[in-house]
């Protein structure tokens, strides 16, 4: 201990004995308690319940009959002071420290606010302490350290900071300490570790840093650790299981640890919650966990974890048939590698949640599966798996979510599906199912969103339109066939509903009972007859899409009371007559209405105007034939370039909706125009080619970053709608994250997540910062993660378009995201390109792209590989260094190999220095793996799938060679 500290904690406890000895001289009574909690009260501003308003009164009863008061039976003082769940805001009277009897002091759950008073350091009875949920804020006090008796500290969720005092190191008798939901800081201090009677450790949801100590309650009967949420580093200690004989928790999910999972964890047998989610851990998932008898709950998701390589099964999941009592396994977003073992039906039949999405298991899915009688939830979908769904899986009659999208699953769905009564989510969609949608579907009466786009369906079964209590359904994207029954009007609940891209036939009468349908995508099938006049009572419609089908007639005009409506599709239809005009349908472009044989109506909509005026030939030529010739011209051009991409838009506008957008907040102008003092220069961030970027804060305090567009420039329009269609229809945690849109018709403006710490270009080119090289290759994992999702995860493959150094933002804990989707573009699938004529950055641009326009994610890869070299040697691509035949990409790879260290950032490298060797060998790979990335033929290039897989080995051998050295 230091010096100062021992002297701090000289001068405490000499102030707690002049404070004793003054407490002796003025002896004190009930009538001192009395005029403390006087004080309290006299400190509370708000009593809602009137609790202590109409209760704590001097004229009828002695004090010890108050609420939440207990008097000890002897010497008839104040010994328990219980206020909690009352509901009360206000500060801590410094008065109460004169509750010197006090041993039990509760002010949990209420809104008391400020510091907790010094005075309190002198109630040295104290055994019992709560403060938890309230929004005391300030240092957390170290005198609680200096509290003799003290067994139970509460001060979870407040907003105290500084770090976690070293003096509770000091209090032998503590057994529980639970300081999760803070601000704390700093390492957590090694004399807490060590207290023999700690049985419960809340940390967690902090800010710790640092690593874990080695010998963490060693020795001790910790039953509790629970870290989570921190920025805690380095390895677990390699025997942590040996030394926690009694531990039945350990939480240590969202933290930085890495390193294997030490097999010993094995020996900490009475472990019941194992969750270490969302670190770095690499290695195998030890195939000893099932001598954990008691577990209940295994999270590992979100690590580098694969399984041993002994076999290509997935032998853990065959040892923890040893968990009588297990209830959760979640392994996702792990490269397990391996196939799905049979044994996995002999796991326990408590068995509630099985999670592996992501991880790249392949093989089928066995049989054995269905033994889990109480599953209800199956995840195990973006794997690799095939063959067929089991028919045994109609034996989990308590499954209520089952998710296997984005796999190979071959064949039909088996009527066996029909058993389970429980169902509600049920995702099956992107696979290689065909044949006919099972004649029982009916029976699933607890289904609510149905997702089975993509695959090659043939029918829909009548019964199909009787489950009246559907929310959202997505049949897009199969070879159904077929008319739509009027049955589909009992579907009274559907809020979205997706049928397009299908061979549907017949009129679209039955849909217009349809009132809640928000979302209704029927483009591109064979659907004929009217347009119902009927729709203009589904006033919650917000995107309508009945392009490329056959409808005639006229747009009906009750269609202008859909006041929600933000998308509109009437194109390529046989559609005549006037667009009705006034309300929203006419304020739609002319890419809504196109292709029609007989529309008429203002000249923005580029159609010849309706009313016939007598004019002379000529003039009638000159004003209309002609016009409408050329605008003929551009149509089949633009038919040409945008059948693929208009199409594929529709398409995915349709499944992008079908996320949930419900948690976005609404935020007006009015708001902005606050959060942003008046969109005034001092909040002005940035300026692109569509518009500005202000700072802002919201009413709440949230800090977030406004993008405005500018509507006046070609683009402006177009630029935000995909900007906001792209980001609303994904998620990933390396792309920034979208909090709401606000669009009025001359004001159209994102409101993101704000970055602190800036771009990566202004960390490249700055002199004031400096990244290293794990640091650096880090946000490289992170930028080709959200391409890889971009790409690989996404319903639709979305093409970025303009990846470069600007467009990646640094949130606070320096973890790259990937911004800026103006010019994005979605793809009907992975291997399909599109035209385009947006200009992407100079430098970046793949070959194919800049001079064909043509747009496919190998683009994305190649702007990835220049990146890649750039963010390394510090290069930009435009440098004026680069003229004539010389560029960034030819003077690396004159570089390779053996003189790559003339090319990297020279603050990076250095001969001579430490682990110079294992250095130069990561840059190397980089390089090559960058220059694989940028090859000139797009067919040559990786794929981001390769390209995350590559990084993150190499970063592992990096990380593996300095630790040898
Ligand atoms: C408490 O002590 C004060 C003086 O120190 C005295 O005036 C008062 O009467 C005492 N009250 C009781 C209840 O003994
Ligand atoms: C105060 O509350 C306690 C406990 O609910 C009750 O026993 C007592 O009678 C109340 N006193 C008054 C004056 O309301
Ligand atoms: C941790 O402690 C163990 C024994 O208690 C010791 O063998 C090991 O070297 C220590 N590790 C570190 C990093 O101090
Ligand atoms: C499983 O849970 C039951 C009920 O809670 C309990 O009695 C039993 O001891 C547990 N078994 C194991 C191995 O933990």
């Amino acid at each position: 201990m230091e010096i100062s500290s021992i002297f701090v904690i000289f001068v405490l406890l000499l102030v707690h004995c002049l404070m004793a000895s003054t407490a002796v001289a003025v002896r004190t009574n009930i009538t001192t308690d009395q005029s403390a909690l006087l004080a309290l009260k006299d400190h509370i501003t708000d009593d809602p319940y009137k609790t202590l308003a109409s209760n704590w009164s001097t004229t009828s009863t002695s004090v010890c009959n108050w609420i939440g008061i207990t008097c000890g039976a002897k010497h008839h003082r104040v010994t328990a002071l219980n206020l909690s769940h009352m509901g009360l805001s206000g500060t801590i009277a410094p008065q109460v420290g004169k509750l010197t009897f006090l041993s039990h002091l509760s002010f949990r759950n209420n809104n008391f606010h400020g510091s907790l008073p010094n005075e309190l350091a002198s109630l040295r009875r104290l055994e019992v302490v709560s403060f938890g949920l309230n929004n005391f804020s300030g240092m957390l006090p170290s005198w609680f350290g200096f509290l003799p008796k003290l067994q139970v500290l509460y001060a979870y969720r407040n907003s105290f900071e500084g770090t976690v005092p070293e003096s509770l190191g000091n209090i032998l008798s503590l057994k529980v300490l639970h300081l999760r939901e803070n601000k704390l800081s700093g390492e957590i201090p090694q004399e807490i570790v060590t207290l023999p009677n700690l049985i419960e450790v809340t940390l967690a949801n902090n800010s710790l840093t640092g690593h874990i100590p080695n010998a963490t309650f060693n020795g001790s009967n910790i039953e509790v650790i629970s870290l989570y949420m921190n920025r805690l580093s380095g390895n677990l200690p390699s025997s942590i299981g040996n030394w926690l004989p009694n531990l039945k928790v350990l939480y240590l999910w969202e933290n930085r640890l890495e390193g294997i999972i030490p097999s010993s964890i094995s020996n900490a047998s009475m472990l019941t919650e194992l969750e270490l989610g969302a670190n770095y851990f690499y290695g195998f998932i030890p195939n000893t966990l099932g001598n954990l008898r008691h577990l209940e709950r295994l999270n590992l998701v979100n690590n580098y974890l694969t399984r041993e390589s002994s076999t290509l099964e997935l032998s853990f999941l065959s040892s923890l048939t040893n968990c009588v009592n297990l209830t959760s396994i979640v392994v996702a977003d792990n490269p397990l590698n391996g196939i799905l073992p049979k044994p996995i039906g002999n796991l326990s039949t408590s068995l509630e949640e099985f999670v592996a999405f992501n991880c790249n298991i392949k093989g089928i899915i066995p049989r054995e599966i269905g033994n889990l009688s109480n599953l209800m939830t199956l995840s195990l979908y973006d794997n690799e798996l095939t063959g067929p769904i089991p028919t045994t899986l109609g034996n989990l009659r308590k499954l209520q979510g089952l998710f296997l999208q984005n796999n190979r699953i071959r064949g039909l769905i088996p009527n066996d599906i029909c058993h389970l009564r429980n169902l509600a989510e049920l995702h099956l969609d992107h696979n290689e199912l065909f044949g006919s949608i099972p004649t029982c579907w009916g029976s699933l009466s607890s289904l609510r969103n149905l997702y089975l786009d993509s695959n090659q369906l043939t029918s829909i079964p009548s019964s199909f339109w009787s489950l009246t209590d559907m929310l959202q359904i997505n049949l897009s994207s199969n070879s159904l066939s077929g008319y739509l029954p009027l049955d589909v009007g009992k579907l009274e609940h559907v809020t979205q509903m997706d049928l397009s891209w299908n061979k549907l036939s017949g009129d679209i009468h039955a849909i217009k009972g349809l009132c809640s349908l928000v979302n209704l995508s029927l483009a591109h099938n064979k659907f004929q007859g009217p347009i119902p006049q009927s729709f203009g009572k589904l006033i919650s419609m917000e995107r309508l899409d009945l392009s490329d089908n056959n409808f005639s007639g006229e747009i009906p005009e009750s269609l202008i009371k859909l006041k929600c409506l933000k998308d509109f599709n009437v194109s390529f239809n046989r559609l005549q007559g006037e667009i009705p005009s006034g309300g929203v349908i006419s304020q739609f472009s002319a890419l809504s209405f196109m292709g029609n044989q007989a529309l008429c109506g203002p000249p923005q909509l580029q159609v010849p105007p309706c009313k016939t005026t007598s004019q002379t030939t000529t003039s009638v030529i000159i004003r209309y034939i002609l016009p409408a010739m050329i605008v003929a011209i551009l149509a089949l051009f633009l038919i040409f370039v945008l059948m693929r991409g208009q199409k594929r838009d529709a398409k995915l506008k349709g499944q992008g909706d079908l996320l949930p957008l419900t948690t976005w907040r609404r935020i007006t102008y009015l708001e902005l125009e606050q959060a942003t003092n008046g969109f005034s220069e001092t909040n002005l961030v940035g300026k692109g080619s569509f518009g500005s970027v202000y700072k802002g804060t919201l009413s709440d305090g949230t800090s977030v970053a406004i993008k405005v567009f500018n509507l006046n420039i070609e683009g402006g329009f177009k630029s935000f709608e995909t900007e906001c269609d792209v980001l609303c229809s994904i998620r990933h945690r390396n792309l920034v994250k979208i909090i709401s849109c606000c669009s009025n018709i001359d004001f159209k403006a994102l409101v993101l997540e704000y970055m602190p710490m800036g771009s990566l270009k202004k960390w490249l080119y700055s002199h004031s910062h400096f990244l290293d090289m794990l640091e650096r290759l880090s946000m490289m994992i992170d930028v080709a993660s959200s391409l890889e999702y971009l790409h690989h995860g996404c319903p639709l493959p979305v093409v970025h378009c303009d990846l470069k150094p600007g467009n990646i933002l640094l949130n606070k804990d320096m973890v790259a995201l990937v911004s800026d989707f103006g010019i994005s573009k979605f793809l009907g699938n992975e291997d399909s390109i599109t035209q385009t004529m947006t200009l992407a950055t100079i430098g970046y641009m793949a070959p194919e792209y800049g001079s064909q326009g043509i747009i496919s994610t190998r683009g994305d890869v190649y702007s990835y590989g220049i990146l890649l070299m750039e963010t390394f040697t510090r290069k930009n691509p435009t440098d004026e260094m680069f003229v004539g035949e010389m560029s960034l990409k030819g003077w690396v790879r004159q570089s390779l190999p053996h003189s790559v260290i003339e090319v990297i950032d020279s603050s990076l490298l250095k001969r001579g220095e430490e682990n110079f060797n294992a250095k130069l060998d990561c840059m190397l790979s980089i390089m090559q793996l960058a220059i694989t990335c940028s090859t000139e033929a797009p067919e040559e290039r990786s794929n981001m799938r390769d390209v995350v897989a590559t990084l993150k080995s190499i970063k592992l051998k990096f990380l593996k060679d300095v630790r040898e050295d």
